[in-house]
């Protein structure tokens, strides 16, 4: 890591000595000098190019909380010894803002939830509390040991963590039957910036509904649980993935997807994984083969799709299939170390309008400059049924009615850190992509975080709304201003602050 030196060495110090006067054991706390501080801040990180940069500044200490209270001590010894204090769940922050700042000055801990991750799944109920610190696998996981007729519609990845996700909204393959993880949040625990632990009727229904994808992660405190209602899922479901290639008709299939995809019937989700000499239509229907086969002959002949297609599979079993391949097994998806780690950049954009075929030719031959430089994929989510359905002020994500579907542009690269060669490339893509793409905002996923949309500037020690105002529509549109005036009640004094947090808005 890099040390920071303008960091006061004595403000560290009471720090921590006041975490373990607070009854913090001293093997929770790992302070830069402790042998355990790299691995524990390296565990998580899954991003290499945050492993090494002298571009950011790395905890004071890590916290690896066990209980609520050791969250709160963090808390309110880090508001007396001037010490902020960032959450990590997952470590899956495409910033790296859960464990890296840009400000060499900022001093700030990391409270550590990773062994907080217990589920308690209330099968009569058709409920699950669940603790930020599990991952999604470990969600999905323990919904199926209690309930196999019960799922929960979240993210693709397993090792994402549940804290940062449902902090953003959170969607995957079962998005357009049940829409986000947040539309199925009915109660959470929060710890917030005086240290006092909130469940939903203590902290009121604006912190409740601000937490539900517009914490942006960590702008209004620390979510320790969240109580979730589950969903049904069929004892079969059929997952399949056609690829052609650009040569072979690919462009003209996925041209006719846009119209198509958003419109079909709430069971199917057909996404789209476009690289520079391959377009993938990976879907999950919700049910067997025979019932897919003629729904997609007569909805979406273009695809031909064919029997040898299918794969029948308990939801389970997609899990590991969708995200790590067919050889995977359902106990992979505890595995919370098993996607592999590279440089990556990731930009996203939601469309509103269909892009006409000649673009879409003119994208993949930009697409194929890019295999010299690194690697690159565009995944496309199709919206419409009940992701599309709910009123976008429901929660604070926004992008609900009329949004045809959400493109993550992923630049992956060996080597230099930097990237150069590939970030510019990615960028000039993103450029070109500005007219096809929606507008007044251009739209932007929160969890697809993108340190490029603007960062906040702090004026007279509070982040300026002002400034965040650049960023945060493209996240928030409307409930941006919303989601500023809940954290000027709530955290005034912007303790929870990173580089892209909501700001206060005082009226
Ligand atoms: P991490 O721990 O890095 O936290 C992210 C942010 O939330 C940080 O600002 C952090 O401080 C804050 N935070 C974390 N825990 C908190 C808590 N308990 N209380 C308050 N704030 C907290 N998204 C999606 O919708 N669908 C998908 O399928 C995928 N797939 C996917 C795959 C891979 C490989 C990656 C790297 C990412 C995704 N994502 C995704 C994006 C993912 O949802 C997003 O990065 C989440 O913020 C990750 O949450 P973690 O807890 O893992 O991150």
């Amino acid at each position: 890591y890099i040390p920071n030196p303008t960091i006061a060495h004595d403000s560290s110090k009471s720090f921590i000595h006041c975490l373990t006067k607070k009854s913090i054991p001293p093997w929770l706390i790992h302070t830069r000098s402790s042998s355990s501080y790299t691995s524990i801040l390296k565990s998580s990180i899954r991003n290499p190019k945050f492993l090494n940069t002298a571009a950011s500044t790395t905890p004071l200490c890590i916290v690896t909380a066990k209980k609520t209270s050791h969250i709160q001590a963090a808390v309110v010894c880090g508001r007396r010894h001037r010490v902020r204090v960032r959450a990590r769940s997952g470590g899956h922050d495409y910033e790296g803002l859960s464990y890296r700042a840009e400000d060499r000055r900022e001093q700030f801990a990391v409270v550590d939830l990773s062994e907080m991750r217990s589920v308690r799944v209330d099968a009569a109920d058709g409920t699950a509390w669940v603790q930020s610190g599990a991952t999604l696998g470990e969600l999905y996981h323990a919904i199926w040991s209690h309930e196999p007729g019960l799922g929960f519609p979240a993210g693709v990845c397993p090792t994402v963590g549940v804290g940062g996700h449902f902090s953003g909204g959170g969607f995957g393959m079962l998005q357009r039957k049940h829409g986000l993880a947040v539309d199925h949040v009915v109660n959470a625990t929060l710890v917030d910036a005086r240290g006092d632990l909130l469940d939903r009727d203590a902290m009121g229904e604006d912190l409740f509904w601000a937490i539900r994808g517009g914490g942006g992660g960590g702008s209004f405190g620390i979510v320790v649980s969240w109580h979730i209602k589950l969903v049904p899922v069929p004892a079969t479901v059929t997952v399949f993935d056609v690829a052609r290639t650009p040569e072979h008709g690919a462009i003209d299939v996925l041209t006719k997807w846009q119209e198509i995809a958003p419109r079909m019937p709430e069971d199917i989700m057909v996404r789209v994984i476009a690289e520079p000499h391959r377009v993938t239509f990976e879907g999950m229907y919700l049910g067997t083969c025979d019932e897919l086969l003629p729904l997609m002959h007569h909805q979406f002949p273009d695809l031909a799709m064919i029997r040898g297609d299918c794969n029948e599979m308990r939801w389970i079993e997609s899990i590991p299939y969708i995200h790590l391949g067919s050889n995977a097994t359902v106990a992979d998806i505890l595995n919370r170390s098993s996607i592999s780690r590279v440089n990556t950049k990731n930009r996203s954009d939601y469309v509103r309008n269909t892009i006409p075929n000649h673009i879409w030719k003119k994208i993949f031959t930009m697409l194929q400059q890019v295999t010299n430089l690194g690697e690159f994929q565009m995944y496309i989510d199709p919206y419409g049924a009940k992701i599309s359905s709910i009123h976008e002020s429901a929660t604070p994500f926004p992008h609900r009615e009329g949004v045809l579907y959400n493109i993550q542009y992923i630049t992956y690269w060996n080597g230099d850190a930097n990237g150069t060669l590939a970030l510019k490339w990615s960028r000039d893509l993103y450029k070109f992509m500005e007219p096809h793409v929606s507008k007044n905002p251009r739209e932007a996923y929160a969890n697809y975080r993108d340190l490029d949309l603007g960062r906040n500037k702090v004026v007279n020690g509070i982040s300026s709304y002002h400034y965040a105002r650049v960023w945060g529509k493209r996240y928030f549109r409307h409930n941006f201003e919303r989601l500023a005036t809940v954290k000027a009640k709530v955290d005034p004094d912007d303790y929870f602050r990173n580089e892209q947090s909501i700001p206060p808005l005082f009226k």
